[in-house]
């Protein structure tokens, strides 16, 4: 190890790193933080490009209190995961899209951002630095958590002098204490996470911050999480705290449109295209819940549609499910809107739900072909 004066800080780790499991319970993983052994630390002026970052030991950093991220919530973040494959080689799933996600939201909080390049290079130094934290195949994932912030100090409302990129990860398994059973939302009337023209649309840390009330008032009552709604018409589905949201009704895959107040999920936009490559199962398990619709559907197949999707369809569509890196596709067992509760069918868990959630998760851990090129293999 080499340490410029700090004696946590490393410029290879690899000597430090058994290939080893961590000793931890890896049969009962939820989405809780755990610390590892590395995090990734890079560094750049206002108005400068990011250079070159490196990995030091995972613990807590140093901010000014005066810090841009403290004061004003400068800041984004990202989320991806990396799957221990059968065979044991690590791989991770898009992780330039999510570089590119970071760009976008950069722009918008007037932050600069590192390159594609760097920002993957950074993720999968990271993942080797903590190999042993991988949880073994089919136990879970590890959580990749790249933090954007403004960490120069400002006093007066600007950007701040100085932006620090951060990477952490954490082993982790299902998102909801549900586990891999239909979850139960709440649709929130009162309180909205987005507006048009704000930030809904990327991936600050205020847009979550936001939405603590409202989910912990649903929580309170039993509820899994809240379904938001646009703020103007107050009718059309937007996103739930940390996932966006799709209806099965007959043949069609709906989800809200991206306009600027809803999250662009990674995951949202893979589904979407493992939907469209599915084309052939989603039509056959269209087919066997509606036998007489046979003929029809084989013609036309299974569309996707991406639109305005507004209550009254939600609460009347075959199957709901959710989309995010975290919560993966989770089947939404019912919905409750101004104290009207509707299930969905075969006890939540619908048959399109279920084969897109195996289709995708396949992917993510190796376990299918890898025909989108999605996949980066370390
Ligand atoms: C993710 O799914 O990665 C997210 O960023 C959502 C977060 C609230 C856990």
């Amino acid at each position: 190890a080499i340490n410029n004066g700090n004696p946590l800080r490393v410029a290879s780790p690899a000597s430090n790193v058994t290939s080893e499991l961590a000793d931890i319970d890896w049969d009962n993983l939820g989405f809780g933080f755990m610390p590892t052994d590395y995090m990734y630390i890079m560094k750049c002026s206002q108005g400068e490009n990011f250079s070159k970052g490196e990995l030091q030991r995972f613990g807590n950093i140093e901010l000014s209190p005066s810090a841009g991220i403290l004061n004003y919530g400068q800041g984004l973040f990202e989320g991806l995961k990396a799957y221990r494959k059968h065979d044991g080689n690590i791989l991770l799933f898009r992780p330039e899209e999510n570089a590119m996600r970071l760009k976008m939201g950069a722009e918008r909080m007037c932050m600069p951002s590192p390159s594609v390049e760097q920002f993957v290079e950074a993720v999968k130094a990271t993942v080797l630095a903590n190999e042993r934290w991988i949880p073994p195949s089919g136990k879970g994932s590890l959580y990749i958590r790249p933090l954007l912030m403004g960490s120069g100090a400002v006093l007066g409302l600007a950007p701040a002098p100085e932006y620090t990129l951060l990477i952490y990860v954490s082993p982790v398994g299902n998102y909801f204490k549900e586990g891999l059973a239909p979850i139960n939302l709440i649709v929130e009337t009162e309180m909205h996470r987005a507006t048009p023209g704000g930030t809904g649309g990327i991936k600050t840390i205020g847009n979550y911050a936001a939405v603590l009330k409202a989910q912990s008032a649903a929580k309170a009552k039993g509820y899994s999480d809240v379904l938001y709604l646009d703020s103007v018409q107050k009718r059309y589905l937007e996103e739930v705290s940390s996932c966006n949201v799709f209806i099965v009704k007959g043949n069609l895959i709906v989800t809200p449109a991206i306009k600027g107040t809803i999250l662009p999920g990674i995951t949202r936009k893979s589904i979407i295209d493992v939907a469209l490559s599915q084309g052939f199962q989603v039509e056959f398990f269209f087919n066997l819940l509606n036998e007489f619709d046979m003929k029809e559907l084989r013609c036309g197949g299974a569309k996707v549609e991406e639109r305005l999707v507004s209550v009254d369809e939600l609460l009347d569509a075959d199957e709901v499910f959710c989309t995010g890196t975290a919560v993966v596709v989770s089947p939404v067992g019912s919905i409750t809107h101004q104290g009207r509760r509707v299930t969905y069918g075969n006890d939540g868990v619908g048959l399109v739900s279920q084969q897109l959630y195996s289709a995708l998760t396949s992917l993510q851990m190796g376990l299918s072909e890898d025909k989108m090129g999605w996949i980066v293999e370390l």
